[in-house]
């Protein structure tokens, strides 16, 4: 499973590459504004110094709502690095955007999505990736994780070849249950990602194995 970080924020980003785990990026426009990115230069700037930080995928997602719209922005923000995916969200123009783009040799991410219906159709269309929202589902009385595994098996009987990207995350546990459940790809924000590092026992293990060290 491949580990992208959900942010736009730069320290954090170099902080999850440096560990030597970090895959890739994935932003959305609450993400780009929390770190006061505003306007179309500002933006694009912001792109190109995340492309210059990890060697993968950077999900940039269109603010457009409208088919021509969308594909005018995303090919804005596919020419800004070979590895920009453009994110278009999971509603009718969207899907036809995502076919668009797929004829046209740009790699989509399909997001907001919810269904397993939702995610056959980001797959027919073409996408690379399809996003579940996990803990929006969870948040919802449902369970996020469950979505994950029936899209994997969806996926895997009909030979579809997007990638599913488990999105929305929320702690270190989802990440474990989407590895189980088939996630292609995990995107999590900093604190989940270094949540898995934590167990009290190998603290405890440490502290021991320290203070035998210095009878040595
Ligand atoms: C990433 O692709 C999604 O936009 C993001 O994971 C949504 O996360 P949230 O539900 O915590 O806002």
């Amino acid at each position: 499973m491949k580990f992208f970080i959900d942010t736009a924020n730069l320290a954090q980003i170099q902080e999850a590459h440096d560990l030597g785990i970090l895959d890739g990026v994935t932003t959305n426009p609450s993400l780009m504004a929390k770190e006061g990115i505003k306007g179309e230069a500002a933006i694009m700037k912001h792109y190109e110094a995340i492309c210059e930080l990890v060697e993968g995928d950077v999900s940039a997602e269109v603010f457009s709502t409208d088919f021509n719209s969308i594909i005018e922005e995303g090919k804005k923000l596919a020419a800004i690095h070979p590895n920009i995916v453009v994110k278009v969200p999971m509603i009718k123009d969207g899907v036809k955007a995502i076919k668009w783009f797929t004829e046209n040799g740009i790699r989509t991410n399909c997001t907001l999505v919810f269904s397993a219906g939702q995610a056959i159709l980001a797959a027919k269309a073409g996408a690379a990736y399809v996003s579940p929202f996990i803990g929006r589902i969870d948040d919802s009385n449902w369970d996020g994780v469950e979505l994950i595994a029936q899209i994997a098996q969806i996926y895997s009987i009909q030979g579809f070849k997007t990638e599913i990207l488990a999105a929305s995350i929320r702690n270190a546990l989802h990440i474990v249950k989407c590895a189980e459940s088939g996630a292609d790809v995990c995107t999590c924000p900093l604190d989940s990602i270094l949540g898995l590092l934590k167990h009290p026992l190998t603290d405890i293990g440490l502290a021991k194995f320290l203070e035998d060290a210095k009878k040595m």
